[in-house]
């Protein structure tokens, strides 16, 4: 490994923060060992924080039907392929009861721009799993909305906000998405979660077209000035019925050292090891903990709409990740040296 290399991970590990132009350095120049010794700092400072233990979401897919057109997206709302579905509230109040009996003490509500999903409508929804979950957190992944309605749901109880930035780049952010979606507006939505009260995730494929090293650079200094509670980064994955139907996946690697260098950004964060990663990789998701992630969000959707909820080509969905296989899950953590545990998972804020 390059000299340079080796000095700006000891530099990062003690100061948390690096120019742009070393975190291209940092990407460009990686080596092998270079990730290794990342992820040894990496495990390192995220055992002093949360020890071996693994947080669990139950993520629950409750609508396919999107008003966007994210070019990289399965669900897109070009794509006339897709069999469309949205669960009920009763369906969804089943999933996330059953995910409680499991174990999950945080539900993370996903889904597509449903006109459907009112304010008033996830505003009963979080009422309800609070009202019979007391302890659990509740997590909204429901893309873009305004400050009233973000407002709103936080005031019905929803405690987390999961909203990638995609890329920080607006130049990029352009080629990724149709001109209605603005970069701005994405950015305001981080900035207003974050300034009601939500515990906020931002994140960011890694690998998606016209992506550059230069453009990871500058998520990673996003990432450092912004310090979302939650970074959620997996490898993009072409789906064969978008405009990206024929670029190249990113890679298992890049993605796990990015995981190791988030987590010396922001030592407290929140990271998973998201399906996207356990999807290019059969042991994707364990490589994603060994990297220094200390979360997965296994699938909690009614198995018969799982299939339908595919963003990208392969998406795994009932097989082990799923919910119902916490056994397996639990055991897989356990033989790389980590344990799942049933707790809401905050951050932990202040441990360093
Ligand atoms: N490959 C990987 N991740 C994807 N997402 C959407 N489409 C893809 C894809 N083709 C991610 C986006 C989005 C999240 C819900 O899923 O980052 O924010
Ligand atoms: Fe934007 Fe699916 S259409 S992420």
């Amino acid at each position: 490994m390059k000299e340079k290399v080796r000095e700006l991970i000891e530099k990062l590990a003690a100061e948390h923060s690096l120019t742009v132009s070393e975190y291209q350095t940092l990407i460009e120049e990686r080596t092998d060992e270079a990730a290794e010794l990342m992820a040894a700092e990496a495990v390192a400072v995220r055992k002093r924080i949360y020890g071996t233990d693994v947080y669990i979401r139950g993520l629950i897919e409750i609508s396919n039907i999107c008003k966007n057109d994210c070019y990289y997206c399965g669900i897109r709302r070009s794509n006339r392929e897709v069999r469309r579905y949205r669960l009920t509230p009763e369906e969804i109040l089943e999933s996330a009861a059953a995910g409680s009996e499991l174990g999950f003490r945080t539900i993370v509500l996903q889904g597509g721009e449903d006109p459907y999903f009112t304010d008033e409508v996830l505003a009963g929804l979080i009422g309800e799993i609070r009202k019979h979950c007391p302890d659990t957190a509740v997590t909204l992944s429901m893309g873009e909305r305004g400050y009233a309605s973000f407002k709103r749901l936080f005031d019905a109880g929803a405690d987390r906000y999961l909203l990638r930035h995609e890329t920080a780049d607006e130049e990029h952010y352009g080629k990724l998405h149709p001109p209605e979606m603005s970069f701005e507006h994405r950015m305001k939505c981080l900035q207003e979660l974050r300034g009601i009260g939500y515990q906020t995730g931002a994140g960011f494929m890694v690998g998606s077209p016209f992506q550059t090293t230069a453009h990871l650079a500058k998520d990673l200094k996003f990432i450092e000035t912004f310090k979302p509670d939650m970074c959620g980064i997996g490898p993009f994955i072409p789906h064969h019925q978008t405009p990206f139907a024929d670029r190249e996946a990113g890679t298992l690697e890049l993605t796990c050292y990015l995981l190791s260098v988030i987590r010396l950004i922001h030592p407290p964060v929140l990271l998973p090891a998201t399906t996207a990663l356990g999807t290019i990789d059969p042991a994707g998701r364990e490589k994603g903990i060994l990297a220094g992630a200390n979360v997965v969000m296994p699938n909690l959707s009614p198995v018969g709409v799982r299939r339908q909820y595919e963003l990208y080509d392969g998406k795994i969905c009932t097989g082990e990740e799923s919910a119902e296989c916490l056994v397996c899950l639990k055991n897989r953590m356990r033989s790389i040296g980590y344990r799942i545990v049933e707790e809401r998972g905050d951050i932990k804020n202040g441990c360093l």
